[in-house]
């Protein structure tokens, strides 16, 4: 969800901010914009669509060795020219690149330059009309910049430059992110260290509300009042190759084969130098004094959740609830004496769930961030992190975070059971080697599970899954993949909860996805696919080994009951992967959809 990148050095900045964007691709947009700044000329040059229309229109001598850029996922305003950032002043000495929502805009506008006509239907528009009228008062640019940062609510990462100043871009943040990467001679701004790994692995962490002076050779933090920080900058630990597809089509083929070796890095992360599972001892602690356990997250991240809570009640021992973010926030249930909250989000950026880790903590709360983006917004505010360790995930469609987190959540659960002196009956280090050669077999079965998508999804508008314990969580997210990519209509039920209404659905024909890999509950499973089968469905089943029968659809390697989530869900991957490129579908950016969601 919207991305910013700036560069200020000696090179040609077009070039290195349309790559910049071209990294950002990945978070999702529906437009995009640079301006660079040439002497006292600043030149604005936006695109509807992908970054490549916006390289179409910079098929110019654009030069400047300083400028902005903005990949736009469209809220205040449909995704148009004029509404795609950078965004400029009446008087065009400002330019403005701009990530959030402003909530007060209007009252700004209403209070401070009711008189000024706007171009665009954005909030953005508000801030850049405010710094020039706070200039035109008198004010230095820094000053100006600096009262309307203290004026604004609402979420924002601001970068900004000023046509009478060539040696700077002044930069803010609040809720969302932005990071200064430190370069020799040169010094950038980004969303995240991903799209500027190329120039530079050397960053700075921003907080909210401080005023930053990017400059050639110098960065200048300062607080609302104008006072110095000095902060250290750290090393993104990304290897550039990462973030390339590679031999692979698509992201999210390459992110589903990358999933045995995310296993094993997992494995060999969380254990001592005895072989061990190792988690810090201060977060065991904080899960062993909790009373009940809230996992925040959403999407994928909720899904995975599902299936800690089971690791967490079944091994640990601790009550564990699960919640949808944005619903949390607004809709806090009755809490326990001693709650600790576990936030789970791939991106560490996720704004439904920074919201509620902003209200845990002011309420004194104890809180554990598992993300893969070390020093993300949520890994840097929770009092603990566990990283997933999974590599840069960049298809929108999240496959590997999803394994790695449940991989994870398991680990957690078998330390804190180990150390309560509870028996769980799970030697977690071979299991876990069983499921990495498990997701290595499916992953090397791709073309059965292409097959699959043929057989069952070819034409179909809706399809359903269905499972029963922990086959029901899986279901959630199997639907979640076939709808986001294929957007084929797809819904995960609990085994007996299709009859209760949406059996109705069913059709000749009606694809119905069941998955049978729950010893305890495979008669009820195999159960509810006759009653859909009887009503005229087709049933794609998918088991395990021990529980097949024939006429399985297909078997996957036998796991630890409870660990058959990390190996079933690599099939529903591949065969969403699989349905959607045969509907010819762009795959690792669908419609509508963001990577990382970073206004509420
Ligand atoms: C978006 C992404 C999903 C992801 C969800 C939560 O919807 O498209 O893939 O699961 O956000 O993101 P997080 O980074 O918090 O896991």
């Amino acid at each position: 969800m919207c991305g910013i990148v700036g560069y200020i050095g000696h090179e040609k900045a077009k070039e290195i901010l349309l790559r910049g964007l071209e990294k950002l691709e990945y978070r999702g947009y529906d437009s995009a914009g640079i301006a660079t700044r040439e002497d006292k000329d600043v030149t604005v040059t936006k695109a509807k669509g992908r970054i490549a229309e916006l390289r179409k229109a910079a098929d110019n001598d654009i030069d400047g060795s300083a400028g902005i850029g903005h990949t736009r996922w469209a809220t205040h305003g449909v995704p148009s020219y004029e509404n795609s950032h950078p965004h400029q002043s009446s008087s065009e000495r400002y330019t403005l690149v701009h990530n959030g929502v402003i909530e007060n805009y209007e009252e700004l506008r209403d209070t401070y330059i009711p008189d000024v006509a706007f171009v665009s239907e954005t909030d953005t528009e508000v801030i850049v009309q405010l710094v020039e009228y706070f200039a035109n008062q008198g004010m230095t640019t820094e000053a100006a910049f600096t009262k309307v940062v203290s004026l604004l609510h609402g979420s924002y990462a601001l970068g900004l430059l000023d046509r009478e100043d060539k040696d700077t871009i002044y930069v803010a943040k609040n809720k969302s992110p932005l990071l200064v990467g430190i370069g020799d001679n040169f010094n950038v701004i980004a969303s995240d260290a991903l799209a500027m790994i190329q120039v530079t692995s050397e960053y700075k962490e921003l907080k909210d509300q401080e005023v930053v002076l990017v400059q050639r050779d110098q960065v200048v933090i300062k607080d609302l009042a104008g006072n110095v920080v000095e902060r250290d900058s750290y090393t993104a630990e990304i290897d550039a190759s990462d973030a390339e597809k590679g031999v692979y089509a698509h992201y999210m083929l390459k992110e589903i084969h990358e999933q045995p070796a995310a296993m094993r890095r997992i494995i060999q992360s969380y254990q001592d130098e005895q072989g061990n599972l190792n988690i810090d001892p201060e977060i065991v602690k904080d899960v062993q004094s909790a009373d009940r356990i809230y996992i925040i997250a959403a999407g994928t991240s909720y899904h995975a959740g599902l299936v800690g809570k089971e690791y967490l009640e079944k091994w640990a021992g601790v009550p564990t609830e699960v919640h949808v973010s944005s619903e949390f926030v607004y809709n806090m249930p009755l809490l326990s004496e001693r709650p600790l909250f576990i936030y789970i989000s791939q991106s560490g950026e996720t704004a439904d769930s920074r919201a509620v880790l902003v209200e845990t903590t002011k309420l004194g709360h104890r809180s554990l961030t598992i993300t893969n983006v070390a020093g993300s917004t949520l890994s840097r505010e929770a009092d603990h992190t566990l990283l997933l360790h999974a590599g840069p995930e960049i298809a929108v469609a999240s496959t590997k975070a999803y394994t790695a987190q449940i991989a994870v959540l398991s680990i957690l659960a078998q330390v804190v059971a180990a150390e309560r002196g509870r028996e769980t009956n799970v030697d977690l280090l071979p299991e876990l080697a069983k499921v990495t050669a498990a997701i290595e077999t499916i992953v090397d079965d791709a073309p059965k599970m292409e097959q699959i998508a043929t057989d069952f999804l070819e034409t179909t508008r809706n399809a359903f899954f269905i499972g029963r314990a922990a086959d029901y969580n899986v279901s959630l997210e199997g639907a979640l993949k076939l709808k986001e990519i294929s957007y084929i209509q797809a819904e995960g039920f609990a085994g007996g909860e299709l009859k209760h209404g949406t059996i109705a659905l069913i059709e000749e024909g009606t694809p119905v996805v069941a998955l049978a890999t729950q010893e305890h509950v495979n008669l009820s499973i195999r159960g509810n696919v006759k009653e859909v089968v009887a009503r005229g469905a087709h049933p794609c089943i998918i088991s395990m080994e021990g529980l097949e029968k024939d006429g399985d659809t297909y078997v996957i390697p036998h796991v630890h009951e409870l660990l058959t989530p990390l190996v079933s869900v690599v099939a529903l991957q591949l065969i969403s992967y699989y349905a959607a490129l045969h509907r010819d579908l762009d795959v690792d950016k669908p419609r509508n959809l963001a990577k990382s969601v970073t206004v509420e």
